[in-house]
């Protein structure tokens, strides 16, 4: 397994570009599901989780190409298979997104129930009621979810609580059904928007984008289309603390600074001098750094993806910091890793208590999630000494070539074979 080693110390400088966004592509490589129609998708990132997801549709009979460029083409002409095999949907949970598509267009989907991970036990019992309120009849049985319809209905249907892939699940399914439906608490991640955008270019009727309240009328079919996938906010927020910690004059480019304005004022809040335009963040280490909280939420609120990384930069920071992580149950495996580079962090349930300014040193690290794989790389900038990050698959899964931008800024970061 590839590791990664990072020299601290050096300062960061220059343009770096960021790719397209992960979870925005998957959903869009799920939506193929929903016509028999080429669908044409630009900007789709070459990261472990898209080769994953274009495999599971590889499974079910969609014809994929990767094209020049980050070009890939889908065609769902006629499916081979309606189930997604334990053997795939074990290394990416976000599987589960073929679910809503295939039983609306198809009338059958077999899922292997995803597993939890390293950041909590990931349960899909929203998807499933929002399924079963649209007519869909789902079982759950030797670990897999099977879903049956003859034919979707509108409904009107609440999420208990807001789920990104849940929202994503039934706005595709809804797409399909007869009628009227009415999803409410949806999740407004920009992703969740950018799917709806998509399905609306494939001729879906959608109003309410950005909202919590989405409103589908449905259609007899839908057709294909072309489709942008957006800049990846979670990769430009990890560039921008990156920027923070290390850099002297870093430009995030190809970014679009409206969807992090939650990551932007606590940035501005700790004194981090950040120039932002439409599709640009200017962003360099300031003198002094000072500490604040942070509690993450649902879009608009501060996301929890960018929480680890976060953490990292209040290691630095002057005085005490609370960071509080209300998605998942989990998700502060990093802390026992930073501790291991000097940081002082505490954690008491939901809450890690951060005590900085702290000196890190360089040390072997264990990654163990996406996120926290990208915080141990961060803190690996400002440590001093040799910083060797293991298990950087989960680097990968989600992050484009993240070694290569950064040693591109000037950072001595390099892979390592196993
Ligand atoms: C999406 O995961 C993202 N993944 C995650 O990004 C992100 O952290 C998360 O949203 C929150 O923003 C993709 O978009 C592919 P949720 P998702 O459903 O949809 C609970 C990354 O690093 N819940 O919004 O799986 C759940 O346990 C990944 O790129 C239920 O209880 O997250 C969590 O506590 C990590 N039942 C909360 O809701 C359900 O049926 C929010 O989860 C679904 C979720």
């Amino acid at each position: 397994m590839d590791r990664i080693r990072i020299t601290g110390g050096r300062p960061l400088r220059g343009c770096v570009h960021v790719s397209g966004a992960k979870n925005a592509v998957l959903p869009a490589l799920a939506a193929s599901l929903l016509t028999d129609a080429e669908i044409r998708l630009d900007r789709v990132p070459a990261v472990r989780d898209v080769e994953t997801m274009l495999r599971v549709l590889g499974h079910l009979g969609v014809d994929t190409e990767r094209q020049a460029g980050a070009g890939v083409t889908l065609r769902a002409r006629s499916l081979t298979d309606c189930e997604a095999p334990w053997d795939l949907v074990r290394t990416m949970r976000a599987s589960i997104l073929i679910l809503g598509p295939l039983v609306a267009r198809h009338g059958r989907a077999r899922v292997s129930r995803p597993g939890g991970c390293a950041i909590g036990e990931r349960p899909v019992d929203f998807h499933v009621e929002a399924l079963r309120a649209l007519g869909a009849q789902v079982s759950q049985e030797h670990g897999y979810l099977e879903a049956r319809s003859d034919g979707l209905r509108g409904a009107a249907f609440t999420f208990e609580r807001v789920s990104v892939t849940g929202t994503e699940n039934a706005l595709m399914a809804a797409c399909l059904a007869r009628g009227e439906t009415v999803l409410g608490n949806c999740a407004r991640e920009p992703e969740v928007t950018d799917l709806a955008q998509l399905l609306i270019g494939m001729g879906a009727r959608i109003e309410g984008l950005g909202t919590a309240t989405l409103r589908i009328t449905g259609v007899e079919s839908l057709h294909g289309t072309r489709h942008v996938i957006p800049p990846d906010r979670i990769e430009a927020g990890t560039l921008i603390v990156a920027g923070a910690l290390a850099g002297e004059d870093v430009e995030v480019e190809g970014c679009r600074p409206a969807d992090l304005q939650a990551l932007l004022e606590r940035l501005r809040y700790c004194g981090v001098p950040l120039t932002a335009t439409d599709s640009a963040v200017l962003v360099r280490r300031p003198s002094v750094l000072g500490a604040g909280g942070v509690t993450t939420a649902p879009h608009p609120g501060f996301a929890t993806d960018l929480q680890a990384q976060f953490m990292v930069l209040m290691t630095q920071a002057r005085g005490a910091s609370v960071i509080r992580e209300t998605i998942f149950e989990n998700r502060f495996m990093h802390v026992q890793e930073l501790r291991r580079m000097g940081a002082r962090i505490r954690v008491e349930g939901h809450d890690a208590l951060v005590e900085g300014p702290t000196d890190l040193s360089g040390a072997p690290v264990t990654a163990t999630d996406l996120r926290a794989s990208a915080s141990l790389v961060l803190a690996g900038l400002v440590a001093a000494g040799e910083t060797i990050v293991h298990r950087v698959y989960h680097l990968d899964r989600g992050y484009e070539r993240l070694d290569d931008k950064l040693r591109l800024l000037g950072a001595s970061i390099e892979r390592l074979g196993s």
